[in-house]
């Protein structure tokens, strides 16, 4: 008796978890949904709303769960982040250091507040959110690796200014989806900015490398 009641409490549960699953809707459909949810619940300009939709790299790069890059995709979002870089007007793509030390360490611009973002001169770089930078700096992220003695392992050839230039302002030109952002290509940094942090993280004299 005892036995019958838990056989069929058993399969009872089994069909209604089976029915349950066949219910969900399937992965696109979901993604669907949740976009549709952040673009309702987000509230800003015109121009800030154009941040939600998501250029082809980045719908490569969103995939869900673990799901794996294909060898095709990454090369895709190689080849629109080589398209994506530009350089400064004058041609040096290494510029002061002081200003890159500021910009490192300076989280300003492009936040919103109450639908506006905030009046600012010029948006800040904070690569300190990620990156450890010069020595002894406690306040510093991990998400990235650490960047102190940057300039002094690497030297200051010609080749290494144009990757960190490049790195900077496209990251997934160098490694497709990674958690770094594409500051250039997104327009958060001025290409006369990133060659600011190519000098903050290249000049001898930058405290990156003493
Ligand atoms: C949101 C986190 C995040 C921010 C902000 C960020 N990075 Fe990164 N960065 C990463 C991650 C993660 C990696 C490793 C993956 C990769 O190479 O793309 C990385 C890699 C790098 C590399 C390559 C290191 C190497 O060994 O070749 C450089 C250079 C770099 N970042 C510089 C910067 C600079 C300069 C800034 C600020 C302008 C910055 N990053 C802002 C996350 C970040």
């Amino acid at each position: 008796m005892k036995t019958s009641w838990i056989k069929w409490t058993l399969s009872a549960a089994t069909g209604l978890v089976v029915a349950g699953c066949a219910t969900y809707p399937d992965q696109e459909t979901t993604r669907q949904m949740a976009e549709k949810m952040v673009f309702e619940a987000f509230t800003a300009s015109p121009a800030h709303m154009k941040r939600l939709e998501q250029d082809r790299s980045q719908q490569i790069c969103s995939k869900i769960g673990d799901a794996k890059l294909s060898a095709e995709e990454a090369a895709e979002v190689v080849k629109l982040a080589r398209a994506s870089i530009r350089y400064p007007a004058s041609g040096r793509l290494s510029g002061d250091w002081k200003a890159g030390d500021r910009l490192a360490h300076d989280g300003s611009g492009d936040r919103i507040r109450n639908g506006k973002t905030e009046p600012n001169k010029e948006n800040g770089a904070l690569c300190q959110n990620c990156h450890a930078l010069a020595p002894g700096e406690i306040n510093v992220g991990n998400v990235g690796p650490s960047l102190t003695g940057y300039g002094k392992q690497r030297g200051n050839s010609e080749a290494i200014v144009k990757y960190t230039y490049e790195k900077i302002y496209n990251a997934w030109m160098y490694f497709p989806c990674s958690n770094m952002p594409r500051l250039g290509a997104t327009g958060h940094l001025t290409p006369e900015q990133i060659a600011h942090m190519v000098a903050y993280l290249l000049d001898p004299q930058s405290p990156i490398n003493q």
